[in-house]
């Protein structure tokens, strides 16, 4: 009997797309605040950051987290001998992963590769018991037709090129002491396979987080304008948007209500075209001084997908030491995990409604 999964409740799975370093650890931490629940896994050093972590996989009663890492074909060694890249496809064990996926969305209980990180070899499976939100994040959860078939909604964290150089740094020299030589190095080592295999996948995702530098300063390269993509047509997901649906709105709050510093805050909405499907966008440039302030710009917000006015603060407060929470990183990241919670009440509601039909069907019979 398994106890994390109700009876007649179906896992929803999302998929989460994005390169290593480009803050999935930092967002699976927004979301699992949101969904409560106590987690039994580790959580907080970063998926695949160094640290001896017994497992990549995230649980709680609610929710796991499945780092796709763990279906590397071969080890770090194996890979020396290939000569191919971990973002390879070649590299990434597509069936197995496939045949996981269905089971756990069919309610079974799978035994999943561990890929450990710092060692870089496949250390023995571990069982893995389905529960109501199963997360698959990593390289290429959107790669294989067979596996995007079976998610529920789709995510990809794209962090433009400079940015990503700034995160490194920040990171692997000020944090692990990499030289930039060899940061720089390993970005143009992967870059060939990363836009041959994993970039591709955003334009096959529901929601698409944007991460670039801000067009308010030119000479400003710290601050972010983040665009939260969002695809119309997604069951189960109305997009969110500032003011008035299917206008187009630039809007700079109001100094006394939203202090921000220099070159200051500007937000837009409105519907737009991604790779030939319909969008609708919400944008924020620059970085705001005052957590607490963020409810002006929440009470402007439609389709938030909150519970109570003043929720989507109140979850950025939470995490307020977390990266980005000072800016539209963590605003979209936010809205993202509320568009998540709302889909699985959507999905479970929808599934209890089913089982309650069928079981009058019978009585009835
Ligand atoms: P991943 O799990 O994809 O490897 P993390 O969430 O651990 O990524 O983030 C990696 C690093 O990138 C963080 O330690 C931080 O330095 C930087 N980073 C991530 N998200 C942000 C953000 N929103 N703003 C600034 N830096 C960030
Ligand atoms: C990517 C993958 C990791 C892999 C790393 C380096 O970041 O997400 O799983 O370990 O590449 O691969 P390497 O072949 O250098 O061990």
């Amino acid at each position: 009997l398994n106890m994390a999964l109700p009876e007649g409740v179906t896992p929803i799975i999302i998929g989460v797309a994005a390169d290593s370093g480009c803050g999935k650890s930092t967002f699976m931490r927004r979301l699992t605040n949101i969904f409560g629940g106590d987690v039994v896994g580790p959580l907080g050093g970063g998926f695949g950051a160094p640290g001896g972590w017994e497992t990549n996989t995230l649980v709680s009663d609610l929710t796991t987290v499945i780092c796709l890492d763990d279906y590397h074909l071969n080890d770090r060694n194996g890979r020396k001998v290939t000569g191919l890249t971990a973002l390879n496809p070649l590299e990434n064990n597509f069936d197995l992963m496939y045949e996981q996926v269905k089971a756990l969305k069919e309610g079974k209980t799978v035994s999943k590769p561990i890929y450990n990180h710092v060692n870089g070899t496949l250390d023995t499976p571990e069982t893995i018991e389905p529960t109501p939100i199963i997360i698959f994040e990593g390289l290429h959860p959107m790669h294989d037709d067979r596996v995007r078939d079976l998610l529920d909604f789709t995510l990809y964290l794209d962090i433009s090129p400079d940015v990503k150089l700034n995160w490194k740094i920040q990171r692997d020299m000020e944090e692990r002491g990499h030289s930039l030589e060899s940061i720089m190095a390993s970005i143009e080592a992967r870059k060939p396979d990363f836009d041959a295999y994993i970039d591709p996948q955003k334009k096959l995702s529901d929601m698409i987080i944007e991460v670039l530098p801000t067009n308010l300063d030119k000479e400003d390269k710290k601050t972010l304008r983040v665009r939260c993509i969002q695809k119309e047509g997604v069951p189960d997901f109305a997009p969110c948007y500032l003011f008035d649906s299917g206008s187009t709105i630039e809007w700079t709050p109001s100094p006394e209500k939203l202090s921000s510093p220099a070159p200051g805050i500007k937000l837009m909405s409105g519907p737009e075209e991604y790779f030939g499907s319909k969008c609708q966008v919400v944008e924020m440039d620059g970085n705001f001084d005052n957590l607490q302030e963020l409810v002006y710009i929440e009470s402007a917000l439609s389709n938030t997908k909150t519970k109570f006015y003043g929720e989507l603060t109140q979850a950025m407060l939470a995490l307020a030491d977390a990266p980005g929470s000072n800016n539209g990183t963590g605003l979209m990241q936010t809205l993202a995990a509320f568009a998540i919670r709302d889909l699985y009440e959507k999905k479970s509601a929808q599934a209890a409604k089913a089982k309650k039909e069928s079981t009058t069907a019978a009585a009835a019979a």
